[in-house]
């Protein structure tokens, strides 16, 4: 299968392009490496020496003989290219992971907040616009994410994946229908998540376009079989307070000796996913797409829920690190419940990899590892959802 996979350079794209070429797929990257530009900006660098994109695919062939070939193309800003790169490479797939993807950096400053929404939402709009006038039957794999739902909407009531059955009160009695699960989004990076729905049910069932919709929970983890064959593939690792996940956040404060950092009281249950079950639910999309004509077919992309303060005292177990509570600098409640439907992709055959199996070779591998890279300044969320929410600096000293 001919893919394109869009943000190939970045945290999830990378290890999905490798893992699908090594597969056998002819994988081209799209990315303008708008997240490498980033890191410039906030004046922080992945924890793990990732390298420039070309030597990452020249390592990439040397090791393995295997050609991914790399576009540098901005999807929100460079339509024409788009819509010309489609027609001329006739993708059986694409994998659309191109978007600014930190709710803290969509929340950092009135400019962040603008470009996460003409990014991300231009973007998607674009690449459906392009498969269109392309002509072609190509099916689309999109990441959307857990945040889309919002937490704690319907209690202890589980997520169904994407659709929810509504009961419509009519002057004839009761109609079920089915509709998109409300969306009740917690930042702007969330809330282009959410309107990246709607492009997807209009696309759908305008132009029949194929479309899946993974929502992913939080990402851990750092490596994949591909991505350790050489340090050269090794994949990014992000600590800071703006894109740094939870838990990888954690098993670096720990490996340097920083207290854990849990915003409020850490009652918020999260979803999660090790970055090696991330590249197999990207295949096994890729290999059970819609019909056309079907509506968007949504995946609850998760194997574990747990609450923050959970994964830090498991974490303080393991490592003897400390924990320090610190104000939320989010607007969320302080605790919730969340259960979470993920049939599909366990009924596909996902095996998925535990917390409890893959958190000492973290910790041992990369956190421990790179530590002397880890800027210490740049641990602690600077970004608040509302004026006057800042972190307190004293509280930050642990
Ligand atoms: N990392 C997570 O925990 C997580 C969780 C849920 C969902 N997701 C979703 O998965 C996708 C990938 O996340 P990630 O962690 O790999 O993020 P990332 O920032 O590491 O990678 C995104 C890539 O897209 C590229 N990109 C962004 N805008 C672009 C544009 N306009 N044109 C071309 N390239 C562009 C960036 O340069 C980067 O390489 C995102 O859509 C994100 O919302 C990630």
């Amino acid at each position: 299968m001919k893919v394109l996979v869009l943000g190939g350079d970045g945290f999830c794209g990378w290890p999905t392009s490798l893992h699908l070429s090594d597969i056998g797929h002819d994988v081209t990257i799209v990315d303008n490496l708008s997240r490498r530009a980033i890191d410039l900006e906030l004046e922080v660098d992945s924890l793990t020496p990732i390298r420039p994109i070309g030597e990452r695919i020249r390592v990439w062939k040397e090791l393995t003989g295997k050609n991914i070939e790399f576009v540098n193309l901005d999807l929100a800003q460079e339509y024409d290219r788009l819509e010309t790169l489609l027609i001329n490479e006739r993708p059986d797939a694409i994998v659309h992971f191109g978007e600014q993807r930190a709710a803290p950096y969509s929340m950092r400053d009135t400019r962040s907040k603008r470009y996460t929404v003409d990014n991300n939402v231009r973007g998607a709009h674009n690449v459906l616009a392009a498969i269109v006038a392309s002509g072609l039957d190509i099916a689309l794999v999109h990441l959307g994410t857990m945040g889309v739902y919002g937490y704690g909407w319907s209690g202890s009531a589980p997520i169904p994946e994407g659709y929810l059955t509504v009961k419509v009160p009519t002057p004839d009695g009761d109609i079920e229908r089915e509709i998109l699960h409300p969306a009740n989004p917690g930042s702007v990076y969330h809330l282009t998540k959410t309107l990246d729905q709607l492009l997807f049910a209009f696309y759908a069932s305008n132009d029949q376009i194929r479309i899946t919709d993974l929502h992913q929970g939080i990402v851990w983890g750092t490596q994949t079989p591909q991505t350790a064959l050489d340090e050269r593939l090794i994949n990014r690792f992000d600590y800071d307070g703006d894109y740094g996940t939870v838990l990888n956040r954690f098993l670096m404060q720990a490996a340097i000796g920083h207290p854990l950092t849990v915003h409020g009281t850490g009652g918020q249950t999260r979803a999660f996913i090790h970055i090696r079950d991330t590249v197999r639910c990207i295949q096994i999309a890729l290999e059970n797409p819609p019909a056309r004509g079907d509506k968007p077919m949504v995946f609850n992309q998760v194997t574990e829920t747990h609450r923050v303060i959970e994964l830090a005292q498991l974490i303080s177990k393991l490592t003897g690190a400390e924990v320090a509570l610190l104000p939320n600098p989010r607007r969320e409640a302080a605790e919730n419940e969340l259960n979470v439907s993920r049939d599909r992709f366990l009924a596909l055959g996902l095996n998925p990899t535990k917390l409890s199996e893959g958190l000492l070779e973290e910790a041992r591998d990369v956190a421990e590892r790179y530590r002397d890279r880890a800027d210490t300044t740049k641990i602690i969320a600077r970004s608040v959802w509302r004026q006057g929410m800042e972190t307190s600096p004293d509280l930050v000293e642990g």
